[in-house]
């Protein structure tokens, strides 16, 4: 059945959607993406999102499509339009188009591109079984806060994994693990304690996180925002990635070491179902 979209003020058949082929995403990645969960008919952190939309727009000097009321209507129409229950959002903002220029002119038009993909999120095989992940140079930009569509690196890490037979990559830099190639990496010691780096321009600043560590905080687990090595990962208790499309999914292998009892552990189980039950309540 063919998705009704969202193309710059316009709900459309996905057959007759259409961009510029001038558009800067197309010719320079010159464009922003979010992407945003539904559960029960409804959105997971939408404020989150927003509130990260605009400043992936601030940092790089692009207007704002519409307001956020605006943003959070065309959210709900579509997820209204699609009879969608469970999946996500996924919107991208582009400066627009204009004739091909490494520099761009002040007041162009923005273009707004906003699409459903129903898929299953809260009986995930891959939270039940856990993720197999090895490690990777991190050959991406240095601006990997700002969350753009300039997502190559990220896609030919997780080809690797996968030519490996393993689910995703986690990216390592200076020694460090940075991210997985679409989420946020976790690992918990050995003594409880849930460590995942602190924010910077290394990092996608994920909205899954910071609810995590807030939902952790308030159960009084012990939580440290500091980088870890592949190896102090290797030796964890256990290991975990968030994401908007993941949640809280564990990971059970990294570079075919196993991760604890190679086996999805208690403290990722409970936050996992933490984050759920609260997101369930706090959807609009
Ligand atoms: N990715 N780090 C990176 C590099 C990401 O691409 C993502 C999300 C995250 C987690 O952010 P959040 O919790 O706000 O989803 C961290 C999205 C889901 C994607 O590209 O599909």
């Amino acid at each position: 059945m063919s998705r009704t979209v969202y193309v710059n003020g316009a709900y459309l058949p996905e057959e007759e959607a259409r961009v510029s082929i001038f558009d800067r995403a197309f010719l320079f990645a010159d464009g922003v993406y979010e992407v945003t969960s539904v559960i029960d008919g409804k959105l997971v952190d939408f404020a989150g999102h927003a509130r990260r939309l605009a400043r992936s727009l601030a940092e790089l000097d692009m207007p704002a499509p519409c307001s956020e009321d605006e943003l959070l209507a065309i959210h709900r129409e579509l997820i209204r339009r699609n009879g969608l229950t469970e999946g996500m959002i996924y919107l991208q903002v582009t400066r627009g188009a204009a004739d091909r220029d490494f520099a761009w002119s002040e007041g162009m038009t923005p273009t707004l591109v906003l699409f459903t993909q129903a898929r299953a999120l809260i009986d995930s095989p891959a939270a039940e079984r856990g993720l197999k992940v090895i490690s990777l140079e991190d050959l991406r930009w240095g601006r990997r806060d700002i969350k753009t569509v300039q997502l190559l690196y990220p896609s030919m890490a997780k080809m690797q994994a996968k030519a490996r037979g393993k689910d995703d990559a986690w990216l390592v830099e200076d020694g460090f693990v940075t991210e997985g190639t679409s989420n946020n990496a976790w690992i918990v010691t050995r003594d409880g304690v849930l460590v995942t780096r602190d924010l910077s321009n290394r990092i996608l600043h994920g909205i899954t996180r910071a609810a995590v560590l807030r939902f952790a905080r308030e159960a009084q687990m012990r939580v440290e925002e500091r980088p870890f090595t592949i190896d102090e990962a290797k030796d964890a208790a256990e290991a975990f990635v968030t994401a908007a499309t993941t949640f809280v999914t564990p990971v059970v292998e990294i570079d075919d070491a196993p991760v604890g009892d190679g086996a999805p552990g208690p403290v990722a189980r409970r936050l996992r179902a933490i984050y759920i039950e609260e997101s369930r309540k706090a959807a609009i």
